[in-house]
């Protein structure tokens, strides 16, 4: 592998002045006394997780250095952006979430209903969930002959992945015949292993791999993001640029330079010292709210670990939340401002959006409008955010905002780079692995079980037994029959 260098360093910045002492007092803010007894064990963490790399682990930091990798899912979308009007993504979780928050924030927000010819690639269309409402309307919306069927598994025996899978492919089978069918399917999945891979190698799909030792939601910059958006026309070539740049700007292990570790311990020592066990993200703008939806998912499979790595039980994380401003403003701000003061609350701000819509003057009936005049939306949206900071902390309710200058593939990179380090430090400041999600397992066997797998004979028979006394405990409406 070659590594890839980004001509341009980071340009995010944090303002976390909010979520401190001095802005919300002593009992809700994060002191520069709390900030300065972390910097010790930020500063051995990281030279863990650096020798850790240096070692073959934390292999998602070396990402976005795969350029042979970006130049064969380059060359592959070129072909399938000309060849497909459709394409359905079939994933879930990690394989799915990373994707979609670099299309939403990337991508025309209409783009599935641009007409052909103006869209940048096909149009998209996701199966994560298992709904067969959903699944059926897709299968009737897409033009099958000319859909391509992207499906994305690490393990390769995700159960909602692979029923969707199976129901799309043989919709696609139906449609184009089994032997052009093979042609219109491509595989993202672990290189040896998992069912899958089985299936692909029988069936010779196109496949991209799944790097080793990189969790699911690790994966946005390997295959598993860069295939879909390379498919919807988007610069995967700028995405690592804005990671590499904020891996170059996180290498210093000080806990107040580096903007990782810097939200890492505004976060822990908000959940740990000052009872703020929710983490909101509300990024100003439409766009980022898949960023959000992603990050939700990282930072709660992440930390949310009933053991310590010595092996304590500790029960650690803090609950994430997205929301979306303006619009949560009249929905949860209320909650967040004048409910449970338990919520550290992370603003996205956007120095300039891509498009600039002026306001008109309001008519003469309406002269209250007026403050209206002149302004701009973006200007009104980035003012709602000010005030929101503002107002929160009048409250003694503590927030930082995270600012980008622009919402541009770079941007991008950089949150992605950005919020999976903050996590990584994040897990060694709770003491929790952050890897794996074995609390997600018992609930996996469980489904395995219902639905007759083999090898889980007697969980099924456990899980079906009728628990006795439980029928008290049963609701029924009167007059349902
Ligand atoms: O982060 C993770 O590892 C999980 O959320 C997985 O991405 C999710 O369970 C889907 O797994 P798979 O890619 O194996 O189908």
């Amino acid at each position: 592998m070659t590594a890839v260098t980004s001509p341009s360093p980071s340009r995010l910045s944090i303002d976390y002045y909010n979520a401190t002492v001095h802005a919300v007092g002593e009992r809700d803010g994060v002191s520069d006394a709390q900030l300065d007894s972390l910097a010790e064990r930020v500063a051995s963490a990281h030279a863990r997780i650096h020798a850790e790399h240096d070692a073959g682990e934390q292999r998602w930091m070396n990402l976005p250095d795969d350029v042979t990798l970006v130049d064969e899912i380059e060359a592959f979308a070129a072909g399938a952006r000309e060849r497909y009007t459709d394409f359905i993504l079939v994933g879930i979780g990690g394989s799915s979430l990373g994707a979609l928050a670099t299309i939403q924030a990337l991508a025309h927000p209409f783009r599935n209903v641009q007409p052909d010819g103006v869209r940048v690639g096909p149009r998209l269309f996701l199966l994560d969930n298992p709904d067969p409402e959903k699944v059926r309307a897709t299968l009737e919306t897409v033009d099958l002959p000319n859909t391509l069927i992207s499906v994305v598994s690490k393990s390769g025996q995700t159960a909602e992945t692979m029923a969707n899978f199976l129901v799309a492919r043989q919709a696609l089978v139906d449609a184009v015949g089994e032997e052009q069918s093979v042609r219109q399917i491509v595989a993202t999945t672990d290189n040896r292993s998992g069912l899958l891979r089985v299936l692909s190698d029988a069936a010779g799909y196109r496949t991209f791999p799944v790097p080793d030792g990189v969790d699911g939601r690790q994966t946005v910059l390997s295959a598993v993001g860069l295939l879909p958006a390379a498919l919807a026309g988007i610069d995967i070539r700028q995405l690592l640029a804005g990671a590499v740049a904020m891996r170059a700007a996180t290498q210093g292990d000080d806990i107040r330079t580096n903007p990782a570790y810097l939200l890492a311990a505004l976060s822990y020592l908000a959940d740990t010292e000052h009872g703020k066990s929710m983490l909101v993200t509300m990024p100003y703008a439409d766009a980022l709210y898949g960023l959000a939806d992603w990050f939700r998912q990282l930072w709660a499979e992440s930390l949310g670990k009933r053991l310590s790595t010595d092996g304590r039980e500790v029960f650690a994380g803090q609950t994430p939340i997205k929301a979306l401003g303006a619009i949560d403003q009249h929905s949860q701000i209320q909650l967040y401002t004048e409910g449970p003061n338990d919520k550290l609350i992370s603003l996205v701000s956007v120095g300039r959006y891509r498009s600039s819509v002026a306001i008109p003057n309001p008519p003469a009936e309406t002269p209250e409008l007026s403050y209206l005049a002149d302004g701009e939306l973006g200007q009104l949206l980035n003012r709602e955010l000010i005030a929101t900071a503002w107002a929160l902390r009048e409250a003694r309710r503590p927030n930082l905002t995270i600012d980008t200058p622009v919402i541009d593939a770079f941007a991008l990179g950089e949150f992605f780079y950005l919020h999976q380090l903050q996590t990584v430090m994040a897990g060694a400041l709770y003491g929790v692995n952050p890897f794996g999600q074995p609390g997600v397992e018992a609930g996996k066997n469980a489904t395995y079980a219902l639905m007759g797998r083999s090898g889980y004979e007697q969980l099924r028979s456990d899980l079906t037994q009728p628990v006795e006394g439980s029928d008290a405990y049963r609701l029924t409406a009167p007059g349902r029959g």
